[in-house]
């Protein structure tokens, strides 16, 4: 099982890149630096979207491996327990699945640990962080979605900022260490301060791939983000 790649982490998501040169637009931002992307699986159902499979995920990692970097796999699909082994074959590092699409939420983090994979849990807006307070016991990801997850570009909703320490708190409350990744509308005007609040996963898709220079866009994002250290 491969280990988060550093304490802070600007995870560019491909949701916003050019689908017909995925693997340039991935390697575009591994040469910049990037050692976690994100990837958004959508079923249409969960979300009103639909963007890849399996496949589409094998593909990439491959790159992403060759690289030195980590698949963060972010599922928006219903039933998630039932496609966990395909893409954890895909090569997936990290599967993140979402607390309102998981009955049985224990067994799935443990059948995505049984994979081989880091296990993640997320949570909707106007879901209780207190939603995700017992997954938190053996998780090692905790996402904070700041917006309504489906598409990318949207605002960032500000009462993130006030469940990010919440989540942080979780996560210390480990022996191991837990990562706490933002998702949604995290770009220049926003990076700073998701991070200050306690992310150390940074997830940014249109703030990279809608850009002209996609690695010129991650390298500033870090660089905004660094200039912050979490309190
Ligand atoms: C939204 C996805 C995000 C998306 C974020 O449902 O989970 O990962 O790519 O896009 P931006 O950064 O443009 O808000
Ligand atoms: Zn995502």
């Amino acid at each position: 099982m491969l280990e988060w790649p550093s304490s802070v982490e600007v995870a560019p998501s491909i949701l916003s890149a050019d689908f017909g040169r995925m693997r340039e637009q991935v390697g575009e931002v591994l040469d910049a630096g990037a050692r976690v992307i994100h990837i958004d699986v959508m079923d249409g159902h969960f979300v009103p979207v639909i963007t890849f499979g399996p496949k589409m995920v094998a593909d990439i990692t491959e790159t992403i491996h060759d690289r030195g970097g980590f698949a963060d796999v972010h599922l928006m699909i219903e039933q998630p327990e039932r496609h966990l082994d395909q893409f954890a074959a895909a090569g997936a590092d990290s599967i993140t699945v979402h607390v309102e699409t998981c009955p049985h939420l224990h067994r799935t983090l443990h059948a995505i640990h049984d994979l081989g994979c880091r296990a993640g849990v997320t949570l909707n807006p106007a879901t209780p962080v207190a939603a995700l307070e017992e997954a938190a016991r053996y998780a090692d990801v905790l996402l904070c979605m700041s917006v309504n997850p489906g598409f990318g570009g949207q605002a960032f909703i500000p009462a993130t900022l006030d469940r990010l320490p919440l989540m942080r708190e979780l996560a210390e409350g480990r022996a191991e260490p837990v990562q706490v990744e933002v998702d949604g509308g995290v770009g220049p005007t926003t990076i700073a301060d998701v991070h200050r609040a306690g992310a150390n996963v940074l997830v940014a898709g249109s703030a990279v791939f809608s850009t002209p220079v996609p690695g010129d866009a991650y390298r500033e994002l870090v660089s905004l983000a660094a200039g912050h250290s979490r309190v």
